[in-house]
């Protein structure tokens, strides 16, 4: 059966290559056979809670303390989602925008809380975007081991704080609230080469790998001495639906990262794919696809995050939206085991509140009302059946 499916697979991507784009929903369908457990819940109009729909992993949202005004954008977020995301309030500008001040921004961990959500995801330490003046002015006229000194010092400086204000913390049940963390974000090119030094200062103060592991490194250090010990230490990026060659390199990466230790234990847990797709995106197939992204990250062997998905209507149709809402989760599904999923996350709530604009309608409710479009019912169906 195994070799029926590789064999039905190996000719449906020949033909996913040759056609790029032109799928339909059938050949989809017929390639993922699922095996895998569902939901105790079928999707019913009436019943549709995402986070009840596959009880096997979690489904979280990034939410941004700017719309809590709203009590559409709240009931949505507290009711729909076992797994909360800050967009932006715990990225190291929003909390260290000064040197050595830090602000910890706690409304949406608290928003958590007080919903009954128990986890949140961090987000994120190490990244080359919205890095504060002090830090890229940091070395001033050093040099050599004294230059790299002082980054160093900044990085495990922020990750001490930072883990140690957020295990205080905790979920309803006494455990940290906070469970994972993106330590480090978007260190690829789409072309599989690192950031340049120009555009990411930890690797042009660190080295482009060193950074890397160092912030894997202190992170595991650092949450393993505070008594953190099941905080979860992922590797974020995006891209992976349409490179190849960046996909590869994130497998490369984190294969060497898993194989070093502290204390015994491996410094990466997880893989995060942001997904921030499109109705364009290839959804089958060996090249530039999504089914090859999320395969290639599962044979990591790590926990698998799909960490900001969102499907930006870019020309084409809202059915090709529709198509991709609903085979991401039966991907996720169909090529990462149960034990290792941890979770599918979409970015921010509603069509008004998506960082890609309105018009973009990359989500699963409609702008303003708040009302669940045909993109919801295909991705419960997508997580369910
Ligand atoms: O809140 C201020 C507001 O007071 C001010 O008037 C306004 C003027 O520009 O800016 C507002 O802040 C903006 C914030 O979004 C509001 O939500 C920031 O300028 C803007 O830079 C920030 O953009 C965020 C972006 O990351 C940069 O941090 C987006 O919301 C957020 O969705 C986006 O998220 C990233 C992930 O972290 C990493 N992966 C890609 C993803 C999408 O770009």
């Amino acid at each position: 059966m195994k070799k029926l499916i590789l064999a039905f697979f190996a000719a449906a991507s020949l033909a996913a290559c040759k056609k790029s784009t032109t799928e339909t929903p059938q050949q989809v369908e017929g390639l993922i056979k699922l095996s895998n457990k569902v939901s105790n819940t079928p999707y019913s109009p009436t019943n549709p809670l995402l986070k009840d729909a596959n009880t096997d992993f979690e489904i979280g949202a990034a939410i941004n303390e700017g719309k809590f005004g709203n009590a559409l954008y709240t009931g949505l977020a507290s009711s729909q989602y076992n797994s909360i995301t800050a967009e932006n309030q715990m990225k190291f500008a929003n909390i260290q925008a000064s040197q050595n001040v830090f602000t910890y921004g706690t409304n949406v961990t608290n928003f958590a809380k007080n919903n009954g959500i128990n986890r949140v995801h961090g987000h994120a330490i190490m990244w080359y975007s919205g890095v504060p003046a002090w830090v890229t002015n940091a070395g001033g006229s050093a040099t050599g081991e004294t230059r790299k000194q002082i980054y160093r010092s900044i990085l495990y400086n922020h990750i001490n704080k930072v883990f140690s204000f957020y295990y205080t913390q905790k979920d309803a049940n006494g455990n940290p609230l906070v469970k994972s963390w993106d330590v480090v974000n978007e260190a690829f090119n789409d072309d599989g080469t690192y950031r340049s030094n120009a555009t990411n200062v930890w690797a042009r103060e660190l080295g482009a790998y060193d950074a890397i592991r160092l912030a894997f490194l202190y992170a595991r250090q650092i949450a393993d001495g505070l008594g953190d010990t099941n905080l979860k230490l992922f590797y974020n990026d995006y891209g992976h639906e349409y490179s190849n060659a960046k996909t590869d390199a994130i497998y490369n990466l984190v294969n060497t990262l898993k194989v070093i230790t502290s204390n015994n234990k491996p410094i990466i847990d997880g893989v995060g794919l942001q997904m921030h797709t499109s109705n364009t995106r290839t959804v089958t197939g060996n090249t530039n696809s999504i089914y090859y992204g999320i395969s290639k990250m599962s044979a990591t062997g790590l926990l698998v995050h799909i960490s900001e998905l969102d499907i930006k209507l870019n020309g084409g149709t809202v059915a090709d939206q529709d198509y991709r809402w609903y085979n991401i989760p039966k991907i996720y599904r169909d090529l990462v085991p149960s034990a290792r999923r941890w979770g599918i996350t979409l970015w921010n709530i509603g069509d008004s509140d998506n960082w890609q604009g309105t018009a973009a309608a990359a989500t699963l409710y409609a702008p303003t009302t708040y009302a669940k479009k045909s993109a919801y019912t295909n991705f419960y169906k997508g997580l369910n059946e």
